[in-house]
């Protein structure tokens, strides 16, 4: 079968520094896949060359099937990919209703329109109260979202980041900065809205790494030193010198 997403010998410099060297990843339709390496290795990185922020300085990258590399991100967006960024994203002065429409708009093909009422669009209502529902925010919809709480941001952005339909979703970091509790919820909000769909998730917190993940990549210094199963990983000595440590054990 496709891959959903396969990176082929991609290589990416700032200026004169390599920072993604020969990396190769492939994440198969329907895998909940996580990539986790330490502070700097390329992850956000990586996930700026797979949705096209940025350009690989050479190699390949395919979403399903597709060659990507070289497109902008609202066409690879709109081939089936959605991605989060590390640093909270929503609009802080329009409301949570307004966040998730707007991200419904978008997705549905509609552009906006300042004499069109979008709230009169009966599908878009339909769905953005969906999502709200979802991500069990609908209590808040009225509030600017700048004055939501940090874990109901981070909440709200993986609603956003879903809205679309997308199938293949990658988060960044989605549980950095929550407490237990909420890091318990968000994964369990990511588990249910990702059903069926393909995931990519950059995290550092290793037991929602190895509760949620099917596979896991290693980077390191811009590069996958192992890809494997919960287990191979755990197992992997180079893992284990190059990054877990005795964290896994
Ligand atoms: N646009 C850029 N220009 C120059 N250097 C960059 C740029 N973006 C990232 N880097 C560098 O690339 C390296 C990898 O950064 P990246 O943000 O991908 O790491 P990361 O694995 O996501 O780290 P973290 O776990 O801290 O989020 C870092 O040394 C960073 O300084
Ligand atoms: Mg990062």
């Amino acid at each position: 079968m496709t891959a959903a997403i396969e990176v082929n010998a991609v290589e990416k410099s700032f200026g004169n520094v390599a920072i993604i060297r020969d990396l190769n990843l492939s994440v198969a339709k329907g895998e909940r896949h996580a990539i986790i390496g330490p502070n700097g290795a390329g992850k956000s990185t990586t996930f700026n060359l797979i949705s096209g922020y940025i350009k690989p300085t050479s190699g390949e990258i395919r979403l399903n099937g597709e060659v990507t590399s070289g497109l902008r991100p609202f066409e690879i967006n709109r081939r089936g990919l959605s991605r989060s960024f590390q640093v909270t994203n929503v609009f802080a002065r329009m409301t949570v209703w307004e966040n998730v429409r707007c991200a419904v708009l978008w997705a549905t093909g509609h552009r906006y329109a300042f004499w069109k009422n979008v709230d009169n669009l009966p599908e878009v209502k339909q769905r953005t109260a969906e999502i709200l529902d979802d991500i069990h925010l609908s209590h808040r919809r009225d509030v600017p979202a700048g004055l939501l709480t940090y874990a109901e941001q981070r909440e709200l952005e993986i609603g956003i980041t879903i809205a679309g339909g997308a199938s293949v979703i990658m988060l960044d970091e989605p549980t950095a900065g929550m407490s237990h509790a909420e890091t318990e919820r968000a994964v369990a909000l990511i588990r249910r809205l990702t059903e069926g769909r393909t995931l990519v998730i950059v995290e550092h917190d290793m037991s929602v790494v190895f509760g949620l993940a099917d596979r896991i990549s290693v980077l390191v210094y811009g590069h996958i030193i192992a890809s494997g199963t919960p287990e191979e990983i755990r197992g992997n000595p180079k893992v284990k010198e190059a990054y877990l440590g005795e964290e896994v054990d």
